[in-house]
């Protein structure tokens, strides 16, 4: 029985733990608040664990900086509560979510001022969180926490959203300790080796002494007999325990003086002391402690000496009655019996206290004569704390139960449901995953496939390009129109960047298998050209997978068809970029080439760039396509200015106001000849255009590859970039690109166009400034920003870009309309 008793008083931790309310309704919903909130639906009080409220979580605005850990969300629990476990889990939304913390770290406060980052027993600060968005992750708080406000601090690292369900689960601290003041444990050398009993889990300041903190002594843990033994946390020897040795303290005492939440009516204390006398540690000789209610230090200390035991080694707690003083503050003075003196837990137990009444009695020899008979408490803790087991149990028990139930019916429903939406609407989707090209990259490719291994994305197995369908078809404002709430508050957005393919150099368009099929009839040859006749001019940019070369090309005229030879000399080199896929690049980036020069091979228009040929007999693989003199749109109107007095005084050459319209509607053209094919370009900007003569336009891709752009994309931890100025918000929080998406990039072209591309979009805001106001944009409460009207940009104009940039995706404009406007 003793054994048993002395496991459970110092496995308090492994008592208490009791859900605090956050899914139980207990936490009130003003007692949660957060850093901020993406929207009404999603705010704190919504982060209660296994809650599908609101839109299914607490989820904070879009985070800025990585890492920044500014984003919180908040429990006040009313009164101190000692916590030794926390659950989280993401947002599920009944399947719509998909955001989860994968890190998070807990700062905590006894007082709501002063706030204390909790550290494991290591000192590690972040915590392993959720894995998917519904699975509860339950981990131990090692050491516990003793406080009144919790904060849950995700640990972001920009390429995800989070949102956060939480619980907390503990007990109330009845002992009412705020914090303990000590001299500061030190180091015992034995001849063997040294035994650190410094007070490492404090966690108030530790300068020459400890002040304002709790730590190793409130811990809940008591150490082993053997205080050179480790305890069970993979730590130094003696990590349990806080000691003092008597060279440091000629007064033979050491003094700690522990202060409480409120006045309470004392009973007793117990300090757990170490006893191994064959190493000259014992527990104290005498203690003598001073009582202060109000403001004023009692006159009279109490004082009280065990017997010293000079025949049992075993650790052991030493209860000192109290004597029912009312204080707010006691400070005592344990006096030396030997060399040494280690604690490893003091508890009190005041007025109020129940749960301490299921902490051990004092040992035979040691009790001192106190009015109150503890068998009495023993029995009675016993009971308790078998009761408290066996329901602990069935309680796990019947979790477990109704989880695998739960899991097997939702498994069985979300598969209904996916089936029902591939039928239907997703059969496009997925024939392009079969047929995957473009934007595809190898990488990105094989890491999504080790993480599909979810429930969840085992049943909607589309690629990294494709957000799941249900999540698009409940987000998207068109298809949610009929479910939308009538208050228009919009579902939180997933912006789950990583999943959106950059561009890469090596890339182009972006085609659904559909159209694949329908060109795949004709019969359109490339053909090979000479290597040797390629003379190299201009590295114009380089990508993850190849190069984009200028070059000068002999006979080719050969190679290009009649309706090219417009202007061309016979005989004279002609201008080519050569992009080039590099010899070392894996298969599935060689077979990504491939498909690009099919495709490419099939788009004819006076608008797009051409292939003209290719190099494919041998490696490096090439794809040569037609390069204009003039360079791109970009450069071309930044070295040219607006007609006008300005441009008369500078002597720059000027571009009219009706050939930016002609440029434009090329553009526009060029657009729609794509979009009849149903290809999407996903990176239309002024530096995509090639200007030739007589402003004559043709749309490239080569853009993102070159250093001269890279403040225009936006890189994700390395491992996408995106033109994200460019960009739709679709695109950018759903992850989603479409001809619609295409028509927000021409407003944002036609913008550059018209300010002669002198600024960048949006240049007064950082990429993640605009990624905010995407957010904006899909919250549509009118605290969007759009880019302003150009000087030179009359109303009509810029009421065409107004309308590329609409929310709703119906409601602007196609490429046909576009460019009928501009002709007009
Ligand atoms: C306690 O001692 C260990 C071992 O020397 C040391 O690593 C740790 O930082 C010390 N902790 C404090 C709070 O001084
Ligand atoms: C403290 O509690 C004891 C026992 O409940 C009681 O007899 C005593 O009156 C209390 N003291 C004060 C000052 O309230
Ligand atoms: C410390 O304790 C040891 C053993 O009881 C004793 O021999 C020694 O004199 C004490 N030192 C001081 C400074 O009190």
């Amino acid at each position: 029985i003793r054994f048993l008793l002395i496991q459970h008083v110092c496995c308090v931790s492994g008592v208490c733990r009791y859900p605090l309310g956050m899914s139980g309704g207990q936490i009130q919903d003003e007692d949660i608040s957060a850093s901020s909130q993406w929207s009404e639906s999603t705010a704190a009080r919504y982060g209660r664990l296994d809650f599908e409220e609101g839109d299914g979580a607490w989820c904070p605005e879009i985070t800025v900086e990585p890492d920044s850990l500014k984003e919180f969300l908040q429990i006040d629990l009313r009164s101190l509560h000692f916590i030794t476990l926390v659950g989280t889990q993401g947002r599920h939304a009944g399947g719509i979510g998909n955001e989860f913390a994968q890190m998070y770290k807990i700062k905590y406060s006894r007082d709501g001022s002063r706030w204390i980052s909790w550290r494991n027993r290591q000192g590690k600060q972040v915590i392993e969180g959720n894995r998917n968005a519904y699975d509860i992750v339950l981990k131990d708080l090692e050491p516990p926490i003793i406080a009144r406000f919790v904060r849950f601090m995700p640990v972001t690292d920009h390429s995800m959203n989070v949102c956060m369900r939480v619980e907390l689960y503990g007990c109330e601290w009845l002992d009412g300790l705020v914090s303990y003041n000590a001299p500061a444990g030190e180091q015992m050398n034995l001849p063997s080796h040294p035994v650190y009993v410094n007070d490492t889990v404090y966690d108030g300041a530790v300068i020459h002494s400890m002040t304002e903190g709790l730590g190793q002594l409130t811990d809940g843990v008591c150490g082993l007999d053997d205080f050179t033994q480790s305890h069970v946390y993979n730590v130094w020897p003696g990590y349990d325990y806080v000691g003092w040795s008597n060279e440091s303290f000629p007064s033979g005492f050491v003094e700690i003086m522990f202060e409480f939440d409120r006045t309470r009516n004392f009973t007793t204390m117990k300090v757990h002391c170490n006893n191994m006398f064959s190493q000259h540690v014992k527990a104290f000789r005498q203690v003598v402690c001073y009582f202060r209610s109000e403001s004023d230090w009692e006159a009279s200390p109490l004082s009280f000496s065990p017997v010293v035991d000079e025949k049992n080694p075993s650790a052991r707690f030493v209860t000192v009655n109290l004597a029912n003083h009312m204080a707010s503050a006691i400070k005592c003075q344990f006096y030396f019996a030997d060399a040494w003196m280690l604690f490893s837990e003091i508890t009190f137990q005041s007025d109020t206290a129940m749960y301490n009444t299921t902490l051990a009695p004092p040992k035979t020899g040691l009790t001192p004569n106190t009015p109150d008979d503890p068998t009495h408490k023993v029995d009675d803790s016993n009971t308790r704390i078998l009761i408290g087991c066996l329901v602990a149990i069935i309680f796990i028990l019947v979790a477990i139960i109704v989880i695998i139930l739960w899991r097997q019916v939702w498994q069985k429903m979300l598969e209904k449901a996916s089936r029902r939406m591939l039928d239907d609407e997703l059969t496009a989707s997925l024939s392009i995953q079969s047929e995957t090209f473009a934007y595809n990259h190898n990488q990105s490719s094989t890491t999504s496939e080790q993480e599909s291994n979810s429930t969840y994305e085992r049943i909607f197995p589309l690629g990294p390009d494709y957000q799941e369908p249900s999540r698009l078809i409940c987000k998207l404002p068109e298809f949610a129109q009929s479910s939308e709430e009538p208050d228009g508050v919009p579902h939180y957005a997933e912006a789950d960047i990583v999943n959106l393919q950059g561009v890469t150099g090596s890339n182009t368009y972006a085609i659904p298998a559909v159209t694949m099929d329908l060109l795949s009839g004709k019969d359109v040859v490339v053909e090979e050209f000479p290597r040797k006749l390629l003379t190299f001019k201009e590295k114009l940019g380089e990508g993850q997978f190849g190069e984009v070369h200028l070059c000068e090309a002999e006979g080719m005229q050969e190679f290009m068809n009649k309706e090219f030879l417009f202007d061309i000399p016979e005989d004279q080199p002609v201008l080519v970029a050569v992009k080039m896929l590099r010899s070392d690049a894996n298969k599935n980036a060689r077979n990504d080439f491939l498909k690009e020069i099919k495709i490419m091979s099939r788009l004819k228009d006076p608008n797009i760039i051409r292939l003209l040929a290719v190099c494919i007999y041998s490696d490096p693989l090439c794809m040569i396509t037609e390069y204009m003199e003039n360079g791109d749109l970009n450069q071309f109107l930044s070295r040219h200015e607006p007609e006008g007095q300005l441009a008369l005084l500078s002597n720059a050459p000027t571009v009219s106001f009706s050939n930016l319209c002609h440029m434009a509607a090329q553009i526009a053209s060029g657009m729609k000849y794509l979009s009849s094919l149903n290809f999407v370009h996903r990176d239309l900007a002024t530096r995509n255009c090639l200007v030739g003569k007589n402003y004559t336009i043709k749309i490239a891709d080569f853009g993102m590859s070159r250093n001269l752009y890279s403040g225009d994309y936006y890189r994700i931890q390395g491992r996408a970039v995106l033109p994200i100025r460019w960009m739709s918000w679709e695109s950018i929080l759903l992850g989603k690109f479409t001809t619609a998406s295409d028509v927000w990039a021409f407003g944002v072209t036609l913008w550059e166009i018209l300010n002669f591309c002198k600024e960048q979009p949006y240049s007064q805001l950082t990429d993640e400034q605009v990624i905010e106001n995407t957010g904006e944009f899909f919250r549509d409460q009118k605290r969007q920003i759009y880019l302003p009207q150009p000087v030179l940009c009359p109303d009509s104009l810029y009421k065409i870009m107004l309308s590329c940039w609409r929310r709703n995706t119906k409601e602007r404009p196609s490429f046909q309309e576009i460019h009928r406007a501009l002709l007009d």
